[in-house]
């Protein structure tokens, strides 16, 4: 056996033999400051006669074993509720909302006994964040704790179900030489809770920060060490919290559940279609609506576009919320097939709302809105796009169209226009003008009457 010291980068986990600047893996820079030393077993001596195998339907299966957070969003993005048993981590930025979101969630739980246990924050504080949110639950345990094997023994001995450990930065094992927050620190609390929820089928939240720095041990190294991955974000400008599954043994990966920061904590939101959608005039150019589709789920939102002459030799071209290459070749499409004249324009692209739209059907309403703020050209706030454009001009059909007309129907939208194929396909008559669209030429025609 023998010992030796390897640089491991503090984000992602990726080992180096050697002192790096940049991570190989992640790209972090400056990530490599923590040590590990590593024994060297030459040969595999040891024999373990306690392996054993078994048939598959001898293992024991609960599948309703899941339990509802209390919050409608937060339940579909779990993929239909907490799983019993299982280790979920919720990252975010400082400041996000994450403390107060489990705290909301823990009190929807009275059932399921469970325990809050700080390591950030006084038990003040908490009681502080509790009164402030409009659930308040006296009967809530909590505790403050910062060492691993003191939660443990609560954790293993106490009749709690879910536990949440707030947050996995600030705490530390005694078996471990090093400060909270380092890679050692956070891989082993993290092994040692994932070993106890799996073992005594208590379902643990950890949070974890992200940060830039690469001081902090960051939730990408811990990816692979839990059940789940909640991604809690949001725009420093905008009240909406957006919470996304980036890892789920449990569930897909597509959902996002919303919700809105106010005076009492996080309210769910469950049209999200109204409050992205701005009250605006009639008068603006540069404003097209889209039904996209986020997870299973329709929304309407606004895509805002500027197009302004530029002082540069390379026009700018920036998207927000927006694949910018997509935006590119958008651009192209409209400058071979309409003859616009994007050249000598900088164009900036905006989604409403601070959401990511992924979504290839939004491409009618991106052209749609950067036509009209070319040619300051106001778009009727009562029609919305949908439709997916190919190189040739042509707007291509797109999935979940059925839904797409219903949530534009729901909020009393006027007129659609949507690709052909999709509109052929409609069986049922409409509430709604439908304007069937075969070219984006055609589109851009019924767009500004
Ligand atoms: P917090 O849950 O402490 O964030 P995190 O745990 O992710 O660091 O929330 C912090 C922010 O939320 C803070 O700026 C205050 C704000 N907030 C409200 O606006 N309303 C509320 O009712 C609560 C509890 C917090
Ligand atoms: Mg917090």
């Amino acid at each position: 056996m023998k010992t030796k010291s390897i640089y491991v980068c503090s984000n992602c986990g990726y080992k180096s033999a050697k002192w790096i600047g940049k991570c190989n893996n992640c790209g972090t820079w400056d990530s490599f400051q923590i040590e590990e030393t590593v024994t060297n077993k030459k040969g595999f001596s040891l024999k373990r006669l306690d392996a054993t195998y078994t048939k598959l339907k001898e293992v024991e299966f609960n599948s309703s074993s899941r339990l509802s957070s209390g919050f409608i969003e937060l339940n579909r993005v779990l993929g239909g509720g907490i799983m019993e048993g299982s280790l979920i981590l919720l990252a975010g930025d400082p400041g996000i909302g994450k403390s107060t979101l489990t705290l909301q969630m823990v009190n929807n739980l009275k059932l399921s006994n469970p325990l809050y246990i700080t390591a950030e924050e006084s038990l003040e504080q908490i009681k502080h964040r509790a009164l402030r949110v409009d659930n308040y639950n006296d009967e809530l345990e909590v505790m403050a704790e910062t060492n691993l094997e003191a939660m443990l023994e609560v954790i293993k001995n106490g009749h709690h179900k879910v536990i949440i450990v707030d947050s996995i930065q600030s705490i530390s094992s005694d078996s471990i030489d090093a400060s909270p927050g380092s890679y050692n620190q956070v891989r082993e609390c993290t092994n040692a809770l994932m070993s106890v929820a799996k073992k005594i089928r208590k379902t643990i939240f950890i949070i974890g920060h992200v940060t830039k720095e690469g001081v902090i041990a960051g939730p990408k190294m811990l990816e692979h060490m839990v059940d789940t991955v909640l991604q809690f974000e949001g725009e420093k400008n905008y009240a909406f919290r957006i919470i996304r599954a980036l890892k789920n043994r449990y569930g897909s990966t597509n959902e996002i559940g919303i919700f809105e920061m106010g005076e009492k904590g996080l309210r769910e939101v469950l049209n999200p279609s109204e409050i992205f959608l701005t009250n605006r005039s009639d008068e603006e150019s540069g404003v097209a609506n889209v039904a996209a589709i986020e997870g299973t789920r329709p929304i309407i939102l606004e895509i805002q576009s500027l197009v302004s002459a530029t002082s540069f030799a390379v026009p700018q071209r920036t998207a927000n919320g927006f694949d910018n290459r997509r935006l590119q070749m958008i651009l192209a499409v409209l400058e071979k097939r309409l003859g616009a004249k994007f050249y000598k324009n900088d164009v900036f692209l905006n989604v409403a709302g601070g959401v990511y739209l992924n979504d290839t059907s939004v491409d009618l309403s991106v052209a749609a809105s950067l036509i009209s703020s070319l040619n300051d050209q106001p778009i009727n706030k009562h029609t919305v796009f949908i439709g997916e454009i190919g190189l040739t001009g042509e707007v291509r059909s797109v999935s979940h169209f059925e839904q797409r007309i219903n949530e534009a129907v729901k909020l009393g939208f006027k007129k659609v226009i949507v690709p052909k194929n999709n509109a052929d396909k409609l069986l049922k008559k409409s509430k709604i003008e439908i304007i069937p669209v075969e070219k984006i030429s055609i589109a851009l025609q019924h767009a500004f009457v």
